[in-house]
């Protein structure tokens, strides 16, 4: 089966037109990799150009939209409407070479992410969600897992970040989770994919700190449409303005909360 509405066909769209620039660049970056100067300044370039077709596509579809998008910031517009977008989520990955990482796009309708696309152009994998109409993975409906003690779960997080405030709590938090699992936690370095495989059950569960709108917008309704559950990290809704997400299968949020405290 198929996930298609008007919007979803206006992400897709957009997306397909952005990864063909993504792919293109990504293989120029094994070649600047050996360059005195490196690819930090190519990638800077790269997440805008790919920024600008989606945005460009975007706004040839939808004109009154509102825009919020990682590089360029804010663009007002519509008051109910509004693209959430990361273009390319994994830079660090992009930038030394490894094949994951994704772009990121979810549509708010009055405060509320209601679809949203996860693609990893070079998997060609399209994680897509509707508010209502389920999770799809390349057009094939998703579930998340449905293992439900966290001993036995392959969970994965990200962060943290040198200079992080709560860095030593974040710490604190990976060694509990680490010692509470009997496989050891994934770091993948893309926040929206880690989300999107928990939609699709291969990871059981997700934790960070610090994460941006723009890296979970598409996230939260792919989760939530493929039965999952994203709260912070008390179980409530705050996670957007709290800024710490935890993404679940339905059996082990209790679980994981328990040992956030
Ligand atoms: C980052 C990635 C990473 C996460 C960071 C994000 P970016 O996004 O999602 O996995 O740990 O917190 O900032 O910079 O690659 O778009
Ligand atoms: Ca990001
Ligand atoms: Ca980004």
């Amino acid at each position: 089966m198929k996930l298609t509405s008007a919007n979803i066909n206006v992400i897709v769209k957009a997306c397909r037109k952005a990864a063909k620039v993504l792919i293109r660049d990504f293989g120029e970056i094994e070649k600047l990799q050996v360059s005195l100067k490196g690819p930090g300044d190519f990638v800077t370039l790269s997440d805008k150009r790919v920024e600008k077709i989606l945005i460009e596509e975007l706004q040839i579809a939808r004109p009154n939209y509102s825009i919020l998008s990682e590089e360029i910031g804010e663009i007002k517009n519509d008051k109910e409407f509004k693209w959430i977008i990361d273009p390319i989520d994994g830079t660090s990955n992009f930038l030394h070479g490894i094949p994951h990482f994704g772009i990121s796009v979810g549509l708010e309708h009055m405060d509320e992410i209601i679809c949203g696309i996860i693609y990893d152009p070079i998997k060609d994998e399209m994680f897509v969600a509707e508010k209502g109409n389920g999770s799809y993975l390349n057009n094939q409906r998703i579930r998340v897992s449905s293992r439900s003690k966290l001993k036995d779960c392959l969970i994965v997080t990200g962060g943290p970040r040198r200079n992080l405030k709560e860095r030593e709590i974040a710490l604190k938090e990976y060694d509990k989770f680490s010692s509470s699992v009997d496989v050891p936690v994934r770091k993948m370095g893309s926040a929206s994919l880690d989300m999107a495989y928990v939609a699709a059950g291969r990871f059981d569960g997700m934790w960070q700190r610090n994460l941006n709108y723009w890296d979970i917008a598409a996230g939260i309704i792919i989760i939530k449409e493929a039965g999952g559950f994203v709260t912070d990290f008390n179980g409530n809704d705050t996670y957007i303005e709290k800024k710490t997400i935890l993404a679940t299968n339905s059996r082990i949020n209790k679980e994981m909360i328990e040992v956030l405290k």
